[in-house]
Formats: structure tokens, C-alpha cells, sequence
């Protein structure tokens, strides 16, 4: 009995085994080449047109990585694109970390499994507003090392890295050729923005390190970005807003946009960025119409900077980016919508794109041109072809008037272009997309504080309070955290040590603490002539609290020279503390080895009777982080070990406290988000997982404008929005972190918040708003399924637009608040009916929409009548989306 019990189980365990090995053998595609000509990427003996979408693999959880995958594919990305992580993947010098958001394998071998390719950029520099521009910290401790420069100590290290990741590509049989997604890797990162201060040693470096990456055998093609002088196959490529008209430096190589910035990143206390979808489309329409080739979204999911990854100083945790998938992984629309129809318009496209070696440029007015690609004849490059059996002709007519549409003749046949537009024709007469005219639908999100789709009525007591929050509970424990020197692990020594050199950023806080004598003739020169004696410091950052006998005496934020601060000392001995604070290491720029944090030059007191005193020659003891981090009380093991008191309400806010307590999520897949503005600065955990710093400063009450206007050349500051608002106060708590109930949430708050105020609440897609006239163009995917169109035989009359509405998964269209077929005004929330309105509207969208997740409804006089002769008319729809178990229609 016993031996066959043990042989079943032996049979099982075999069993597991060659089950794993099959999946980790798996491969994904026919193994294939890549390489590439001047005018693309070439794979498998096929020129292609890619588009690639930015995820960066730590900035989600693994739970995230198939929808967000999923989603991309969907929106039309053919590739995913990441940086690799040095300082995630070995924390400690030689020790490697593969698990969990850092599961490169897994993350990759995800993104084969979904037929997508990808591009890695090893860097392994990335920047990314990541910590340290994802460098290790220790990686400055390695003595005589200058990094991105032709410095032994330096090669080495990246050499190692980069070869690891390399190495461990192959062995996971990742690249193309193996029968993997990998079809293009990066070495370094914008290196060409710095070079220059390296003199030559820049401009042997950056030979070295193509020679070097080439020599790893990847077997896949390399690029650098912003490098023009990138050497041998190294492929040199753009980042920017626009990259239309970027030549790469040699013939031979293809036009490739690596960063397409469709937002921007954001600093704890400015606005919020927005690039206009419309300009976005613009821009990658404007690179496939002058011969560009691959183009990758910098970022097409931004997500999260969890933990202390935040690069800096003073980024967010949030990485949102405006990107057409929102932090939470909800699509962000129109962006996503347009961009895939967008997508869809190229792909259409793409056999005359590929075909033609080089575009036939048409100028049609003062800003107006059009290039058409057409199968060459005498090319002899039909191989490149995707559909030989078309002869195809594909054309981009482009005005770039900002202020003005343009009529245009094109091969004998006019077209309106809107300002700052691209029309798409693939088949050089029917356009099927313009950039400007925006068919997607625009979700707006909504914060659910009430629940009201919570089965749990339970939950709902529990949480809601008088004022009508989901506040997280109202018991909560507290524990204070000891200003100065806590723990044996201490040092004293002579001066004022660099603040990177004694925490290795291990955490972002370093205690210096000093003792101060004051006489009794000080106290009387100080009264006598009215001062106070301050700390005057020549140069410090990020942050600095200054602390007198256990008393906050001020703090300065930023990067500051002669800092000023007025101190209160009593007679005798006084406790000086000094708090130096990082908010994120410093992720751009040369020399970051020698930057550094907190302070530089001499620390002095000013305003004693004998004049200054050098407190940069004085004893300091030495304080790494905080007695909470290293006691680890936001761990859900190690926090019930700690002495917390119950926190009572109406206490005066506290500074330097822990709070802890425990809540329940709502059941359901919907993003879960913590409301964190209430507190003021700190750090959060839940289960354990760092969730990320957050800080409550508001952004300048100006620099907002009321109208954003896509048209003209986009930059950050254009379309920032949350004017006088915090700039977070949201923060993402991934669902696989939680449990349905009792999760341990452990607040650090620096400043003196209010926690009973924090709340946690899902996100959702509450309200759904289209705009469609009959002066759209068709369903894109309705070209694809005529493609046969193209001959000439089907025009674009025959295809009618359509208005396509969704909820996300899992939610229906539950009422149409809005619907007007005619002239209707205003935009999503503000429409209003306009002299002409088709009196069924709401009929007709309502059969076509309640109850369902999507719907379709076409923008025709067949469908609405007529209510008025002679005008376009526009069919705009205003809707909600509610939990499909919640709302009372029957499921379709
Ligand atoms: C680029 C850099 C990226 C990122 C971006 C701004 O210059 O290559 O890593 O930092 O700027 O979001």
C-alpha cells in the first residue's frame, strides 16, 4: 500500500515535471530572423511596419501582466517594450532577484504566448524616472568607477550585467530565433545627451559598448536611442514628441521612434500632464508617412512606481503618463481608442509601405503634402510584400496648418484636411482615418465611495461614516517614531559624511545628531540684540527637518544653497538633529555616481556671541532610516511584535507616527485605489507591500489652460490639468495584494495627517461619452474585412460611420443620459441639444445600448430619419455603466 501510494505520488511529480518542461520549451513562434534594410525591420524575410507598446514589467504585478498584454494587443500593438531594472534584478551585488514584479522570464515568455514580439532595452542605464536611473546603489562603491564612460571598473560591471541578461535570454530560448518574442534589444540610453562631457572617453565608450553587446551573440538586432554617432549595426533611434524626418546615420539602417512620449511624467506638487490624443496620432501618422518604420509608446502602460523606485528627486508614485492604459490598467479613453483605429489604418497600409523603398512626396500646398507608397515596378523587393497578390498604393495627406483645414487636390480628387491632421488612404483614394477626428468613445472614471454595488451590506455599515466617506475604519493603533538615535547601530564621527555614502539608500532617512552647548552669556547676547541663532547650511536636498531637543524647529524641501534656518536653544545642552531626506535618487543626467544626496559644504551656526561656529568640524552620530523600517512593523508578521496604542480620534496630528489597522475590499476584479489625502508625507504598506511614498503637496494654482487645443507643437507644460490641486492623492493597491478582508494597512506620516480620514475605494469606468458624425469614416475593421475595397469598387459611401459604445468587463450600459442625433453641442457631461435633434434619439440608442456591455449605432438618416434636410448630422451619446450583478437587466 505504502509503495504504491509513493509510486503515484512519483508518477504525479513526473508528470508535474515534463508539464513544466513542455511549457518552459514552449516556443512561441517558427524560430525566424530578424534583420533589417533601410527602409524596416526585416522578419522572417519580411519587411514590417510595428508598433510597439511600453509597459515597464516592475511597474505592474505579475497578477496585471496578461490583461495588460491583452489590452495592448487589442489597441493594436504588434510589440511590448521594457527597459530592464538593474538595481530590481541585483539588489546586492551578485545577488540576483527573478521573482515577482522582477519575473522578466515570465513577464517575456507572457508576451510571446500572446503572439507579440518584444524589445528590450537593457541598457542597462534606462532613466525612466526610476531610482538612480535604475543603476544599484552600490554600484558607486566599486573603487576608481566613473559611470557611462570609458572607465574599466564601470565596463566591467555593465558587461556582467548585460551579458547576464543576455545569457538568461537564451537560456529561456527567448530570442527570435529561438523560437522567442525578442526581435530587438538597446544597449545604453540617450547616451548622445551627455556624451559631450566626456570628451573622447564618451566617444570610446559608446564604441565599446556596441562592440561589446554585439560580441553577446543575441542574434538580434541593437539599437541605441539619441546616439548619432552610434557605430557598426548598431541601429541609431529618436525619442521624442515628434520624430517625423529623423534619418538614422548610415543608408543601410531603418527608421526606428524608440520613445514616443504620449504623456509625460510628474513631480510631487506640478500638474498633471495631458498630451491630446489627437496630436499623439498626428505625430505617429506624420513618422509612417515620411518613412519611419517601428514606433514604440513611451508608455502604453505606465502604472506604478511601488516601493522606493521612484527616480527623482521628487517624482510621484504614480507613473500613470497620461498612456492609453490609465496606472490601473483601465483603458484611458479616447487615447486607447483613437490610437487603435489609428493602428488599424496603418496596418491597412502596410503591404505599399513595406513595398516601396522610399515614398513619391506631393507637395499640395503652402503646409499641406501628401507621400504615397507604391509597389515600385523595378524595385525587384516583392519579397517584402505581405499581400503579392494587391498591387498596393497607400497615402498619407498631411496639413500641418495649425489654424487652418485645407482643401486639397489628390490624384485628381479633392479632400478637406483638418488643421494639424493626417488623412490615411490605403488604397491612395478612400481615407479611412484622420488623425483629428475622433470616433472612440471618452470614459471618464469614478471613484466608488459609496459601494453601492456591494453585495455585502455588512461592509457598507462598517465603512460608511457620517460624512459619507468609505473611510478604512475608525480604530487605529499607533506608534511614535523616536526623533534621532534609536538603536545601537549608530556611529559617531568627526564631520559631516555624504548621505548616499552612510545609507546606501537603504531608506530614505539619515538622523546626524550633535550636542550644542549654550552659555548663559549666549542666551543674553541673543536677548540683548533681538536674534536667534540659526543652522546655516551651504547646500542640501531633498528634504531637511531640523529638530532642537526632540522640537521640529522647520523644513526645507527642494535643492537649495544657504539654507537659513533660525533654531531655539535653552541653556546648557542641546540635542541638534539634523533629518536629511531623499525623495527619490537622482535619474537624468552625467555623473550621477557623484551626486549624492542631502548635504554639501560646511554646516555652520550662525548668531553666537563669538561668532560662527563650524559644526562641520563637530562630533555627529549617525542614524540610518527609521526604528519602524528596521523593525519592520508593516510586515504582517513582524507588526504585532511592536508596542502599538489604540489612536484616539481628536488627538492633535502627530509627526514622526506609525498608524496601523486592518480593513476589507469589496469582492470583484475592480482596481482598488487608497485615498491618502488627508495625511500629509509618509510612506504606506499593505500586507506588507510597500506601496509607495506619498506626499500631499498641491500643484500651482496656475498654469492650466481652460480649452486645450491639440493643434501645434505639444509640449508638458500644454493641456496640464489638477491646477491647485494635490498633485496624488490616489495610490494604487494591486488586488493580488489583497485579501477580502483584515488587510494590514501601516501608514509612516511625517508631517502630521489626519488617517481617520483615509478611505479606500474601487475605480471604474462610471460614465461613457461618443460623438460620432456622418462625416466619419467607417468602422476601420470593417475596411479590413472588405479589403477588397481597395480596388476601387466599394467607396467609402457605402460604408456607414457607427458610434461603438462599451462598459469594461464585467459592467453594462445601465442608462443613456444623454442622445441626441442632429446638431447636439457641448462636450461629454455639458452636451446639449442643438436647433436640430432627431426626437427618437433616446429610443434608438437605448434598444440598441441598455443592458449590454457594447453596442454599435449607426449615424444614418436610415436609422434616426431625417430631422433635418441638408445639414451633417452628429449623434452624440452621454452614458452610464454600472456592475452588471447590480443593475436589474436581464444579461445579454
Ligand atoms: C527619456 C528617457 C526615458 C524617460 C523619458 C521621460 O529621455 O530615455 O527613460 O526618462 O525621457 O519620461
Amino acid at each position: 500500500m505504502e509503495y504504491q501510494r509513493a509510486w503515484i505520488r512519483l508518477r504525479w511529480l513526473l508528470l508535474c515535471l515534463a508539464v513544466q518542461l513542455v511549457v518552459a520549451d514552449a516556443e512561441f513562434f517558427k524560430p525566424f530572423n530578424v534583420s533589417y534594410d533601410h527602409r524596416a525591420l526585416i522578419i522572417d524575410g519580411k519587411r514590417r511596419m510595428l508598433i510597439s507598446a511600453g509597459i515597464h514589467y516592475p511597474r505592474a504585478t505579475p497578477e496585471m501582466w496578461p490583461d495588460l498584454i491583452a489590452k495592448s494587443k487589442e489597441g493594436g500593438a504588434d510589440v511590448i517594450e521594457s527597459y530592464t531594472f538593474w538595481n530590481g534584478h541585483e539588489p546586492v551585488r551578485g545577488q540576483y532577484n527573478f521573482e515577482g514584479r522582477y519575473d522578466i522570464v515570465k513577464f517575456i515568455r507572457l508576451v510571446g504566448s500572446n503572439g507579440l514580439y518584444l524589445f528590450l532595452r537593457i541598457g542597462p542605464y534606462a532613466c525612466a524616472e526610476w531610482n538612480f536611473g535604475g543603476f544599484p546603489v552600490w554600484l558607486r562603491d566599486i573603487p576608481g568607477i566613473e559611470f557611462r564612460t570609458d572607465n574599466p571598473p564601470f565596463k566591467e560591471e555593465m558587461q556582467r550585467f548585460v551579458k547576464k541578461i543576455v545569457d538568461l535570454m537564451q537560456e529561456e530560448k527567448l530570442f527570435s530565433w529561438q523560437g522567442g518574442p525578442i526581435i530587438m534589444l538597446q544597449i545604453e540610453n540617450e547616451y548622445g545627451n551627455i556624451e559631450g562631457t566626456f570628451g573622447q572617453k564618451g566617444k570610446d565608450y559608446v564604441k565599446w559598448a556596441a562592440k561589446m553587446a554585439l560580441g553577446l551573440g543575441a542574434g538580434v538586432p541593437w539599437v541605441m536611442c539619441r546616439q548619432t554617432d552610434a557605430p557598426y549595426d548598431i541601429i541609431d533611434a529618436c525619442n521624442a514628441y515628434y520624430c517625423d524626418g529623423y534619418k538614422p546615420n548610415s543608408y543601410n539602417k531603418p527608421t526606428i521612434w524608440t520613445e514616443n512620449w504620449d504623456g509625460w511624467y510628474t513631480s510631487w506638487g506640478g500638474r498633471l500632464p495631458h498630451r491630446p490624443v489627437e496630436d499623439l496620432a498626428f505625430a505617429v501618422a506624420r513618422f509612417f508617412q515620411r518613412g519611419g518604420s517601428f514606433q514604440n509608446y513611451y508608455m502604453f502602460f505606465g502604472g506604478t512606481n511601488f516601493g522606493r523606485t521612484s527616480g527623482g528627486p521628487f517624482y510621484i508614485t504614480s507613473y500613470d503618463y497620461d498612456a492609453p492604459i490609465d496606472e490601473y490598467g483601465l483603458l484611458s479613453e479616447p487615447k486607447w481608442g483613437h490610437l487603435k483605429d489609428l493602428h488599424a489604418a496603418i496596418r491597412l497600409c502596410e503591404p505599399a509601405l513595406v513595398a516601396a523603398d522610399s515614398p513619391q512626396y506631393i507637395k499640395l500646398g503652402p503646409k499641406q503634402e501628401a507621400h504615397v507608397y507604391r509597389e515600385s515596378m523595378h524595385a525587384g523587393n516583392l519579397n517584402f510584400s505581405i499581400y503579392r497578390s494587391e498591387s498596393s498604393c497607400s497615402a498619407f495627406l498631411a496639413n500641418i496648418d495649425e489654424h487652418r483645414s485645407a482643401s486639397v487636390t489628390f490624384l485628381g480628387q479633392k479632400y478637406t484636411l483638418p488643421p494639424w491632421s493626417v488623412s490615411i488612404l490605403p488604397d491612395c483614394k478612400s481615407v479611412v482615418f484622420n488623425t483629428a477626428k475622433v470616433g472612440a468613445q471618452t470614459s471618464i472614471k469614478i471613484v466608488e465611495s459609496s459601494l453601492p454595488f456591494s453585495s455585502d451590506v455588512s461592509l457598507n455599515q462598517q465603512f460608511s461614516t457620517e460624512n459619507n466617506g468609505f473611510h478604512v475604519t475608525k480604530s487605529w493603533m499607533t506608534i511614535k517614531e523616536p526623533i534621532g538615535v534609536w538603536s545601537e547601530n549608530n556611529f559617531t564621527i568627526e564631520g559631516i559624511l555624504e548621505h548616499l555614502n552612510v545609507t546606501k539608500d537603504y531608506s530614505d532617512y539619515l538622523w546626524y545628531i550633535t550636542r550644542i552647548y549654550v552659555s548663559d552669556d549666549d542666551i543674553l547676547f541673543w536677548e540683548e540684540n533681538n536674534i536667534s541663532p540659526a543652522v546655516k547650511i551651504d547646500s542640501m536636498r531633498d528634504v531637511l527637518r531640523v529638530f532642537v531637543n526632540g522640537q521640529l524647529q522647520g523644513s526645507v524641501i527642494g535643492h537649495w544653497v544657504n539654507v537659513f534656518q533660525p533654531v531655539h536653544f535653552v541653556r546648557g545642552y542641546n540635542d541638534l538633529v539634523l533629518l536629511s531626506q531623499t525623495v527619490g535618487l537622482q535619474n537624468y543626467g552625467a555623473l550621477l555616481e557623484k551626486d549624492g544626496g542631502g548635504f554639501r559644504g560646511q554646516i555652520k551656526l550662525t548668531g553666537f556671541r563669538n561668532g560662527d561656529i563650524d559644526l562641520s568640524k563637530f562630533l555627529w552620530t549617525y542614524q540610518v532610516g527609521l526604528k519602524g523600517e528596521f523593525l519592520k512593523v508593516y510586515a504582517v508578521e513582524e507588526n504585532e511584535k511592536s508596542e502599538w496604542t489604540d489612536f484616539t480620534p481628536g488627538a492633535d496630528p502627530s509627526i514622526f507616527t506609525w498608524y496601523k489597522t486592518y480593513f476589507d475590499v469589496p469582492a470583484g476584479t475592480d482596481p482598488v485605489t487608497l485615498d491618502l489625502g488627508s495625511m500629509g508625507k509618509g510612506q504606506a504598506w499593505v500586507n506588507g507591500h510597500h506601496i509607495g511614498r506619498y506626499w500631499t503637496l498641491v500643484a500651482p494654482k496656475d498654469g492650466c489652460q481652460k480649452v486645450c487645443n491639440y493643434r501645434g507643437a505639444y509640449n508638458s507644460d500644454k493641456c496640464a490639468f489638477n491646477c491647485g490641486k494635490p498633485t496624488q492623492i490616489w495610490y494604487h493597491v494591486p488586488r493580488s495584494w489583497l485579501n477580502d478582508s483584515d488587510n494590514l494597512l501601516v501608514i509612516f506620516e511625517e508631517t502630521g495627517g489626519n488617517p481617520l480620514d483615509i478611505s479606500i475605494k474601487l475605480r471604474a469606468t462610471g460614465i461613457i461619452c461618443a460623438q460620432v458624425s456622418e462625416s466619419h469614416y467607417p468602422p476601420l475593421h470593417k475596411w479590413s474585412l472588405t479589403r477588397g475595397s481597395f480596388d476601387g469598387r466599394l467607396s467609402v459611401n457605402d460604408l456607414t460611420p457607427e458610434m461603438h459604445l462599451y462598459c469594461q468587463d464585467g459592467y453594462m450600459i445601465s442608462s443613456i443620459e444623454f442622445a441626441s442625433y442632429g446638431t447636439p453641442m457641448g462636450g461629454c457631461q455639458e452636451f446639449s441639444i442643438g436647433k436640430c435633434h432627431a426626437t427618437n434619439s433616446s429610443t434608438v440608442v437605448s434598444e440598441a445600448c441598455l443592458g449590454r456591455n457594447n453596442c454599435s449605432v449607426k449615424i444614418s438618416n436610415l436609422v434616426f430619419g431625417d430631422p433635418c434636410r441638408g445639414i451633417v448630422k452628429t449623434l452624440a451619446v452621454e452614458a452610464r455603466c454600472m456592475l452588471s450583478s447590480n443593475a436589474g437587466f436581464a444579461q445579454f
